[in-house]
């Protein structure tokens, strides 16, 4: 069973994920970092979450700002706490007594050459852990990301929110030279509950599965006013389900960097895709030297279903 330990900032989609990887994998701890809401919401909203679906899973906390500039928060698409649209109980857990960045040094250590640390929010957490000990290098096995794109932004036409909020350590996690996997919004944004997928786990009498609908209803509601989208993306949840089901996402290997100048494409992650266009010949070797698996395509319903499988199985 795969080691992970998931750096987030629940987050509707956040909070699927985190129950998602409690059940499939070996969840060692979670990091909370500022993004969907501020750094106090996201980690009452972790805390709460371990509370919802009975998991004691160590909570750290982590980094209120991006490396450069301020925090930018998402309250039109996830509710002023963050996870508005149903009431959590109130946490029981307390925090681990340990900054988040060096929370994640330490489990690296004591899991060398095993664990995964997937981000699902701005990279600013893990950044900083590469920057104070550059021997993650060696021992982290990988890197699961969501964010960024290999086509259109949501923020910006060209910046995805998780890179946006923190684009210097976006890039810094990219360059590091350890393997990525990044899911990106053109597999995430296609990737969702419908409302039909919301009923279902409503006519459910299961605790977590009704507090989820709750959560989901609020999240689709807000897509279809900001984006015109009739799903609820399970952007966060892609980023995970490699390590339970690897067959349902496809992904190619390449190069990523991340725009940091751009006066309209700050945030954007150029990904180079001209090895998988038909005719192209120069840029297969550079493909392949690229160590980011980048997501292509993914088989979404079955995912989807997997994950309600999932929720359904709380009590
Ligand atoms: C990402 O931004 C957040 O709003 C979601 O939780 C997800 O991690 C999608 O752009
Ligand atoms: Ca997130």
């Amino acid at each position: 069973m795969t080691k992970i330990l998931i750096d987030c900032d629940p987050g509707h989609d956040d909070a699927v994920a985190l129950l998602f990887a409690a059940r499939h994998l070996d969840l060692v701890g979670i990091t909370t970092v500022h993004g969907n809401s501020s750094l106090e919401n996201t980690t009452h909203n972790a805390l709460a979450l371990m509370e919802l679906g009975g998991l004691d899973i160590p909570v750290a906390c982590g980094c209120a700002a991006p490396l450069v500039g301020n925090a930018t928060f998402a309250p039109h698409i996830h509710g002023k706490s963050g996870l508005d649209g149903a009431t959590l109980p109130q946490p029981s857990l307390k925090l681990v007594d340990a900054h988040a960045v060096d929370f994640i040094i330490d489990q690296a250590e004591r899991h060398r050459g095993e664990l995964v640390v997937a981000v699902i929010g701005p990279q600013t957490n893990l950044a900083l852990a590469l920057r104070r000990e550059p021997r993650l290098a060696q021992w982290l096995r990988e890197i699961t990301v969501m964010g960024g794109s290999t086509t259109t932004g949501n923020v910006t036409p060209a910046a995805e929110f998780n890179i946006y909020c923190d684009p210097e350590a976006a890039a810094a996690v990219f360059a590091s030279g350890i393997p990525v996997r990044m899911v990106g919004l053109n597999v995430t944004r296609r990737t969702g509950f419908t409302s039909a997928d919301v009923d279902r786990l409503r006519s459910s009498s299961r605790r977590v599965a009704g507090v989820i609908a709750d959560l989901l209803a609020f999240y689709l509601a807000r897509q279809r006013e900001s984006f015109g989208l009739d799903l609820a993306p399970m952007h966060d949840v892609c980023a995970i389900i490699p390590y339970a089901f690897p067959d349902l996402i496809r992904y190619g290997q390449t190069t990523v960097q991340v725009e940091l100048g751009g006066a309209l494409t700050r945030g954007m992650t150029v990904c180079d895709l001209r090895a998988f266009h038909p005719g192209t010949r120069l840029p297969a070797q550079l493909a392949q030297d690229g160590h980011v698996q980048v997501a292509l395509e993914a088989e979404s319903r079955l995912l989807i279903d997997r994950v309600i499988e999932t929720i359904l199985a709380y009590p």
